[in-house]
């Protein structure tokens, strides 16, 4: 297999909320990336989902733990001329199209911003790529003297797509790209993105609530809970035969398309995610888990392959119940 893209390593971003009260938003995450593959990230609301993409991207210090990129070792905490060098390689697609933009900017000084400081282009080239990218996206020339507040959300999202791929980077963080869209644009915003995958060869880390939309759009599919990768797999394996008691329930509570199917009862998820704050020993989920037993409040189960998978790399599993 070739090198790969990303190596993440043990990656930690822990909150100090106050004395004695650490709140543990990602806790001990390793993965790695191929190139021009797209890993897909589940989970709750509050699981620690975009700490993790904003953590590996140097958006946010990491509290410990390694990032490898193009074989280079990241820097634990950047400085303003790290952003600038690594924002040509990696690029972060932000969740809220909404707040992400900063409403005092036009949309072509949003999108261009990141070349003008990167490149110092002239005023020409920089109008040109800046049209270009509103385009690529789906937008209009003229839509670049606009302010946020003019356009809709998929609009808004179109110009943070524009945004993170002016400097056309190998890596992007598409973080809920969609969840704050109408269902109707949904669609087409997935389309875009998968068309500039395919356009520009990018690897991606797609994180999303909706399991069936990451099963469609990734390769594989990573498992986050209270901090934690809990199970990572092919994208199929993991959605259609979970393993971890968590994500086969998370996948029974996924929403049915199928009306028919949707009248069948199913499982529901018992109990409320537990605080992120002094965490303990001990598996994170075992509080909610049908199966746990004594071993599981004690000891904590690490990611470790379970079976070799069909082809799209092994099935990794956190978990007392596979040996
Ligand atoms: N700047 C911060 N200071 C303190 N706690 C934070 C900060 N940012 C995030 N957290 C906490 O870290 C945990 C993980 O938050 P995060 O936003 O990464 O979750 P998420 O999986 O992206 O959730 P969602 O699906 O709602 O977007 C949460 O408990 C959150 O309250
Ligand atoms: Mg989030």
């Amino acid at each position: 297999m070739a090198e790969p893209l990303l190596h993440v390593q043990d990656l930690t971003k822990h909150f100090e909320l106050g004395p004695g009260r650490t709140l543990h938003a990602v806790d001990g995450v390793s993965f790695t990336l191929a190139q021009e593959e797209i890993l897909g990230l589940v989970g709750e609301s509050g699981s620690g989902k975009s700490t993790l993409g904003k953590t590996l991207l140097g958006l946010l210090d990491k509290t410990s733990g390694t990032v490898t990129f193009e074989g280079e070792t990241l820097p634990q905490r950047y400085g303003a001329r790290d952003h600038r060098r690594l924002a040509t390689r990696m690029q972060m697609i932000f969740q809220d199209p909404y707040s992400s933009l900063n409403p005092r900017m036009t949309a072509g000084e949003i999108i261009g911003e990141g070349l003008r400081l990167h490149s110092k282009p002239s005023e020409a080239a920089l109008r040109d790529a800046v049209t270009h990218w509103l385009e690529a996206v789906g937008l209009r020339a003229e839509h670049a003297g606009r302010y946020p507040h003019e356009f809709s959300g998929g609009q808004r999202q179109r110009i943070g797509i524009a945004r993170a791929m002016i400097l056309e980077p190998r890596f992007v963080v598409c973080d809920e790209p969609i969840s704050a869209l109408d269902v109707s644009v949904q669609a087409q915003v997935i389309n875009l993105l998968a068309e500039l995958k395919k356009d520009l060869g990018l690897t991606l880390l797609f994180i999303a609530h909706d399991l069936s939309m990451v099963r469609y759009v990734s390769d594989r599919m990573a498992v986050m809970y209270l901090g934690s990768l809990i199970e990572l797999g092919p994208s199929d394996e993991v959605f259609f035969r979970p393993k971890h008691p968590y994500t086969q329930l998370l996948v029974a509570s996924n929403p049915e398309p199928d009306p028919a199917l949707a009248r069948a009862p199913r499982p529901t998820m018992s109990g409320e995610i537990p605080s992120p704050v002094n965490l303990g020993a001990g598996c994170r989920f075992a509080s909610r888990c049908p199966e746990a037993t004594e071993r599981c409040r004690q000891e904590t189960p690490l990611l470790k392959p379970v079976e070799a998978g069909n082809g799209g790399g092994p099935r990794l599993v956190a978990c007392h119940l596979y040996p």
